[in-house]
């Protein structure tokens, strides 16, 4: 369906087709107990049809829309959150719940990743802010975070960069045994190629950052889904594995463009208000929001530290993009701006065990953190990969000590802190994170935590590499 078709007003679905066919809408019932109340208030009959309808639905319990915490696979029912499947993401109803429950204010994500929570705040116009340090991952969460863009405007420039694509000579400006000619038939390679090309020049064009930002999600969003080889969302590309289906560059991207122009007009009627904002910062320096600004809430998931490189994760992307040129690149461009959560981080870094336990802010938990180290600097030696773990599990309380001075300095007085964790076992030793992480968050100047598990992890899997129980959950934090 092209972005043309989709803008005529008489093919519009009625209001009473929208609620009974948009699924997320049953799913959403949290964010429409507010919007309810707007769209009631707009005096049109059909509106506050929809709205008594929907306002039902959203009294049922909230303990029922709670659980998935730590989920994206929700979220892609969801208008907005579905234009990016961020993996590492969490469930944006889960969110939505707790702001209720909360009765929350304000609310501030500093590992705001896709813009999960800064988006749930605007579905009932809560005053939001979030940080993320990934350059590729801020710029989604930005381009999301432009949901209420102007639908003429991204209709005409989507159908400009298909002209400027469906005009171009074949290109090819790709090394012959790079990973995008690996992964890419060179049909399809030759569409993307023109499809990246075209948005370059439509940047020079008169069109607003939002909408820039925009196209350049649609096309980043199905470079997976064109490739032939594995390439599961936010994972490490499979160069080894095929997959039985690749999408058409072109139909694709249309796609995508017909979808946030339905949402668009779907989250008009659920009466979003965007009060949220997104800074490219590290969250591990000092927060600078200006005029001595408060939050009452926290909700945030920070990388767990089980040595997922959330920079190799986005590889193929960057690599699309020109923002790398390939994986040594990725130390520099984006690792050395994240918190340390794997081990090619600290090994890049050389840092050491012993200058890392020094710093001050990790006093209260420097006991069991450096048996822990020392076991895994000596356990290290006896492996092939000598992985750094040691550092890296030193260095990840530490920036997350920081971290919590930090969040300490805008939260008012009593706020509510959640942080969506897990704990891990490199090298079969256990960290315990959320005691670790608790005890830090008290040093830090918040009154009290308790640990609220949500599920097991680790206890099926029989090619697993060790048998110790993990599990995952929230912690809350408070005072
Ligand atoms: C688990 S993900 C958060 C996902 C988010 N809740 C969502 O639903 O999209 C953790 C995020 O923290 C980001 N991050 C890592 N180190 C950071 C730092 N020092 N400052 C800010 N963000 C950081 C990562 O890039 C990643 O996107």
């Amino acid at each position: 369906m092209t972005p043309k078709r989709r803008l005529r007003k008489s093919q519009q679905p009625t209001l009473a087709a929208q609620e009974a066919q948009a699924p997320y809408l049953a799913g959403n019932e949290t964010a429409l107990l507010f919007s309810s109340a707007e769209l009631a208030a707009t005096g049109n009959r059909e509106s506050a049809a929809l709205a008594i309808r929907i306002f039902k639905r959203a009294n049922r319990p909230i303990a029922s829309r709670t659980a998935r915490t730590g989920t994206f696979i929700d979220n892609l029912k969801l208008p907005v959150h579905r234009w990016f499947r961020y993996s590492a993401g969490f469930s944006a109803q889960w969110v939505q719940s707790v702001l209720v429950e909360n009765k929350s204010r304000s609310l501030f994500d500093p590992f705001a990743g896709s813009g999960t929570a800064l988006l749930a705040a605007d579905t009932f116009g809560i005053a939001s802010a979030g940080t993320e340090s990934h350059p590729f991952v801020h710029r989604i969460a930005q381009a999301k975070m432009g949901w209420d863009f102007e639908p003429q405007e991204l209709h005409t420039a989507a159908n400009e960069l298909t002209a400027l694509a469906k005009a171009m000579k074949p290109v090819l400006a790709r090394e012959p045994e790079s990973l995008i000619t690996r992964i890419y038939s060179p049909e399809t390679l030759g569409k993307l190629e023109r499809l990246r090309l075209a948005h370059g020049k439509l940047v020079t064009q008169d069109y607003s950052p939002e909408i820039i930002n925009l196209l350049w999600l649609a096309i980043t969003s199905i470079l997976r889904s064109c490739s032939f080889v594995g390439t599961a969302q936010w994972q490490y590309v499979l160069p080894n594995k095929t997959k039985s289906r690749e999408r058409e560059p072109l139909a694709a991207y249309q796609e995508v463009i017909a979808q946030m122009l339905e949402d668009r007009s779907r989250i008009r009627l659920e009466g979003w208000s965007r009060r949220s904002a997104i800074v490219a910062h590290d969250a591990r320096e000092p927060f600078a929001l200006g005029g001595g600004r408060r939050f009452d809430t926290v909700i945030t998931s920070p990388p767990y530290p089980n040595n997922y490189d959330y920079a190799d994760a986005t590889r193929l992307e960057m690599t699309f993009w020109k923002d790398i040129t390939g994986w040594a690149d990725l130390q520099q461009t984006v690792r050395r701006h994240l918190m340390h959560s794997c081990s090619q981080h600290t090994a890049a870094e050389r840092l050491k065990l012993a200058d890392l336990l020094a710093d001050p802010v990790l006093d209260p938990i420097r006991k069991d953190l450096s048996i822990v180290c020392q076991q895994l600097a000596e356990v290290r030696l006896t492996k092939g990969g000598k992985k750094t773990y040691h550092t890296m599990i030193a260095a990840y309380f530490k920036d997350l000590a920081h971290v919590f001075y930090n969040l300490r300095a805008i939260t008012a007085p009593g706020a509510t802190v959640c942080f969506v964790i897990g704990d891990s076992a490199p090298y079969g030793i256990h960290v315990p994170a959320e005691k670790w992480l608790g005890e830090l968050a008290l040093a830090a100047g918040f009154g009290k935590w308790r640990f609220e598990k949500l599920r097991d992890r680790n206890i099926k899997w029989e090619n697993r590499v060790h048998d110790v129980p993990l599990h995952e959950g929230n912690l809350w934090i408070e005072g």
